[in-house]
């Protein structure tokens, strides 16, 4: 189905052509004056230009031609060459009628659907997922769910920090504390206990012990290394115990994720991209990329048109140890070989930026993905406290992600309790909803690059600029549904009051603001077109009388209309990923 400002503009161009003008002219936008008009089309202007005359004389001519087409309310020439128009009751209902029958909204899919990978999250295995963690698994969930929605084929992929030394420091603390375990047993051939060594909280106490341990005992630290090395050398009994290092954590995120509504299709790691560092590492030397600097092994990325300097890519340290960025590069390898993916999109704190463009850059050196497939990096802001920095916990420490969503379910419980509008057994899945809508809404209705300050009152309001609200809006039309004693109408009437057709025309809207928010993989216009959709609605709702209209018509058709409002607000906040509840 065509955009509702597509339609128009065909219609702009069969009149400028009608009227002897190039129809290229024709763009005809939403009005930025919707005191004067809905729609605006501007471009008599720069064709005064093209044909010497005024342009007012050709916004007439045009204007003539539109007035024959029954599409239109009105079309207005104003000074100096404006188009200005409105479009009739009946041209809206049916296009509103016809994105009612249809369930994806007559929203055309990608005419070009593609692969695409969708690196986000990006926990660290047997560390607790914290505040830092939240902003890539929020936007990274969103913008995977607006790709699938026009049709690509998405993989989320988790990419685990699950290799190197973290993991060392760790089998060598679990060895301290319980050296008679068999995978410290070099003589041991028999089976490995099913059962883990230990629990997660425990694991998440030794992760930070042995971290700080073996910045004071040197000898710790030696033995951290060697167990890497020999985890990474696939040593039985260290390979072993990653297993279940591996599984008891993952158990834990999966459980975390999930209280973020959170999924991931793929949960690949960077010891999965280990088998692909050397035929990496393979390419690059055969098409003579890389070149010893100080003992390292390094990629030069600056290129002449460059504005800054951007330092050589490292992949390999003078000791020989690989790096961030080997791993990164052996990932694309990977995910070549096994996706063959059109697009790869990695969400990290900006402050990785550098990081992928050296690495992208080799990547595309190196032809380690085909030449159309796109890379790309979303490097998003920090959430601060209301002190403008990085958000703490009242300590000063760093809260656990766990902690910030039982805080603000919490918050959100209180209030509904003292509404009274949910009965009691309901009372903790409302709250996980509506806690869950707050948080993902504060993040997501900010330009991802963007830092924003997180406060708890402001997100978790149920009016204002929130995602409480587009809930309550919801809510309310769930609730005049269920109240309605009609069925509503098949299709949706022509408007006859103001806030009436000021709700369809934002309605109609849906496509192309879905569109501008995958094109831009940018969920904040969802967010603001979601928030425009509220205010109609319950402008709408405030100003007529729904359920007591006395003409049986009209009444179906009233229901007809907030029906498809909320199953648009539905469909846009399941793509931010929240739900509503029944009751609030
Ligand atoms: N584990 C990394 C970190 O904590 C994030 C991984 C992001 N993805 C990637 N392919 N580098 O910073």
């Amino acid at each position: 189905m065509q955009k509702l400002i597509e339609k128009l503009t065909e219609k702009t161009a069969a009149a400028f052509a009608a009227a002897g003008y190039d129809d290229t002219y024709a763009a005809v936008t939403l009005s930025n004056r919707p005191d004067l008009c809905e729609f605006q089309c501007n471009g008599a202007m720069p064709a005064a230009k093209q044909y010497h005359c005024a342009p007012i004389a050709i916004a007439q001519a045009v204007a003539e031609k539109l007035a024959l087409d029954p599409a239109f309310a009105s079309v207005e020439a104003v000074m100096p060459g404006f188009l200005n128009m409105t479009v009739a009751p009946q041209f809206l209902s049916e296009y509103l009628s016809e994105m009612a029958k249809d369930e994806h909204f007559g929203i055309a899919n990608d005419p070009a659907p593609r692969t695409i990978v969708v690196d986000y999250g990006g926990p660290n295995v047997a560390k607790p997922l914290h505040i830092g963690h939240l902003r890539s698994a929020i936007i990274g969930e969103s913008v995977k769910r607006l790709y699938r929605y026009f049709g690509n084929t998405v993989i989320g992929d988790i990419h685990l920090g699950d290799w190197g030394l973290q993991m060392g420091l760790i089998i060598a603390e679990v060895r301290e504390r319980q050296p008679n375990l068999p995978y410290f047993d070099e003589a041991f051939t028999g089976e490995y206990p099913a059962e883990p060594p230990f629990t997660i909280s425990e694991l998440e106490e030794i992760y930070p012990t042995a971290s700080a341990k073996s910045k004071e005992d040197e000898a710790f630290a030696a033995k951290a290394r060697e167990a890497t090395k020999r985890l990474q050398e696939h040593a039985r009994g260290e390979y072993a115990l990653w297993k279940h290092i591996m599984a008891v954590s993952i158990a834990d995120l999966k459980k975390n994720y999930a209280k973020l509504n959170v999924t991931f299709d793929a949960w690949l790691g960077e010891s999965d991209a280990q088998p692909y560092i050397q035929p990496m590492l393979d390419i690059i030397a055969d098409k003579g990329l890389a070149h010893e600097s100080d003992g390292a092994l390094v990629v030069d990325v600056q290129e002449e048109s460059d504005t800054k300097e951007l330092p050589p890519c490292i992949l390999k340290k003078s000791d020989g140890a690989t790096l961030y960025a080997t791993t990164d590069l052996a990932t694309i390898l990977q995910r070549e070989r096994d996706f063959h993916p059109g697009k790869i999109l990695y969400f990290t704190d900006k402050r990785q930026n550098l990081h992928f463009e050296q690495v992208f850059r080799v990547a595309r050196k190196a032809a380690l993905l085909s030449p159309e497939a796109e890379l790309q990096h979303i490097g998003f802001g920090t959430m601060n406290g209301k002190d403008g920095k990085p958000f703490k916990t009242r300590a000063g420490g760093v809260m656990r992600l766990e902690t910030l969503i039982a805080e603000i379910t919490d918050f959100v419980r209180g209030k509904i309790t003292e509404n009274q509008q949910v009965a009691d057994a309901e009372v903790d899945e409302t709250a996980r909803l509506i806690a869950l809508a707050a948080l993902k809404y504060g993040d997501l209705s900010n330009q991802a690059t963007k830092d924003y300050v997180f406060d708890m009152d402001r997100f978790a309001a149920f009016e204002g600029n929130t995602g409480p609200y587009l809930l309550y809006t919801i809510v309310r039309i769930k609730s005049i549904l269920a109240r309605a004693e009609d069925a509503p109408a098949d299709t949706i009437l022509p408007p006859q009051s103001k806030d009436e057709k000021t709700l369809g025309l934002t309605i109609s809207r849906f496509g192309e603001e879905l569109y501008s928010a995958y094109t831009a993989s940018a969920p904040n216009v969802i967010c603001a077109y979601l928030y425009d959709l509220a205010g109609a609605v319950n402008k709408f709702y405030h100003e007529t009388k729904i359920l007591a209209e006395p003409d049986a018509e009209k009444r179906k058709g009233y229901l007809a209309l907030i029906a498809l409002a909320k199953r648009v607000m539905e469909t846009g906040i399941d793509l931010l990923g929240f739900s509503a509840p029944d009751k609030m």
